[in-house]
């Protein structure tokens, strides 16, 4: 608690809690708008009064990736009236794929940082080692760089996944095992989705806060603060095209969803994109599910940078997230670009998906 004793506000600083600063500025100033890099710097300060504004840094380079991805995507439409000269554009530089594009941002907004030791991209088989020492390059970062891009040319919502780990167990004759640490283990995750506005929505473990892109300032504005899930929701997400195939419990689960029994009409709603498609989940309730099917038998999304961070954020916003049997964020990975099945959403809807599948299980 702030008191006004000089003395006190003093050892309160220099024990790097400047709440009492950011009081006066706000009283002298009237209130502001809170961007993404000052609600990142505070929360570090106020929960960690030793933080060196390291992971602060690191966080500002994914954000701005996000608006260079953001401003990209923005002009996806104008790529082919551009790049019509042997797809090179007026600045004579040659187009890139927004996959691409996307990922080459990441990896230089992140690889300039000083402090990221190893990044793991869905566009590169192998983990990148920036820095081998742990001490110095003491943070992961996985991501995938456009999530969703089969939309793209349609002009529907499409995303950027990320997941922050410690570098914990440095192996040094293979580093790139260090990325295999289960969700659990996450310090931070989050996603820009680059929808109607684009939005940046993270949690580094003290709740889930979404900011909107103000395209007049070039910043992101706090405009969702400490998002919860709701308990219960009226949608579900999936793609129903691969019903025959999936477990006999997620179809039943889904008959019983649309018949009503529980008292409540569902809608369906599928972007195909996992980011618009959580992201909804999120602010509305309901649940989206990517079982296994006959085309994937392990599930289609990838464990480490697209399940786990969105796992991360569901629990933290007070939903949940299963593979179907355990907590997404419990899973130990072995593999890089590993699969899994993904049931995320509301308690409510979740607990009834995890009832049917026990009661699927043989007896005896
Ligand atoms: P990506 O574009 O990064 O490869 O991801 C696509 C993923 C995910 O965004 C989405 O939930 C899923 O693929 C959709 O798959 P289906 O087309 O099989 O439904
Ligand atoms: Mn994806
Ligand atoms: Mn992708």
């Amino acid at each position: 608690m702030s008191s006004t004793d000089p003395a006190a506000t003093r050892d309160r600083q220099d024990a790097g809690d400047f709440t009492d600063l950011f009081k006066v500025v706000e009283d002298a100033a009237g209130p502001q708008q809170v961007t993404a890099a000052q609600h990142i710097f505070e929360q570090q300060r106020s929960r960690f009064p030793q933080a060196t504004g390291e992971f602060s840094w690191l966080l500002s380079g994914l954000t701005l990736a996000g608006k260079m991805v953001a401003a990209e995507v923005r002009r996806a439409g104008l790529v082919d009236i551009l790049g019509s000269a042997g797809q090179v554009n007026v600045q004579g530089e040659e187009q890139q794929k927004l996959d691409v594009f996307a990922n080459r941002a990441l990896l230089h907004c992140l690889g300039h940082r000083g402090n990221v030791g190893i990044m793991a991209s869905e566009e590169n088989d192998d983990p990148l080692i920036l820095l081998k020492d742990p001490e110095r390059g003491k943070y992961i970062v996985v991501f995938d760089p456009l999530d969703g891009s089969s939309n793209i040319d349609v002009n529907v919502s499409v995303g950027t996944i990320f997941s922050i780990l410690r570098r914990e167990e440095t192996n040094p004759d293979n580093p790139a095992d260090d990325v295999l640490q289960p969700g659990d283990r996450q310090i931070a995750a989050g996603y820009v989705v680059y929808g109607s506005s684009t939005m940046l929505v993270y949690t580094t473990g003290n709740g889930v806060h979404g900011f909107t892109l103000d395209p007049s300032i070039g910043a992101f504005v706090l405009s969702h603060p400490s998002i919860r899930m709701p308990e219960r929701g009226n949608l579900y997400s999936v793609n129903e095209a691969n019903a025959d195939s999936f477990p006999e419990y997620c179809r039943r689960y889904l008959h019983g969803l649309k018949s009503g029994r529980d008292g409540t009409v569902y809608s369906s709603r599928y972007i195909g994109s996992l980011v618009a498609d959580f992201h909804r989940t999120l602010l509305k309730g309901g649940i989206f599910l990517y079982p296994p099917t006959a085309q994937y038998a392990g599930g289609k999304l990838r464990l480490l940078y697209e399940a786990n961070p969105i796992a991360m954020l569901a629990e933290q916003a007070g939903g949940k997230a299963t593979d179907g049997e355990q907590r997404i964020l419990a899973i130990q990975p072995t593999e890089l670009h590993q699969r899994t099945p993904l049931m995320v959403g509301s308690h409510y809807e979740m607990d009834l998906l995890h009832e049917c599948a026990e009661l699927s299980k043989p007896r005896g």
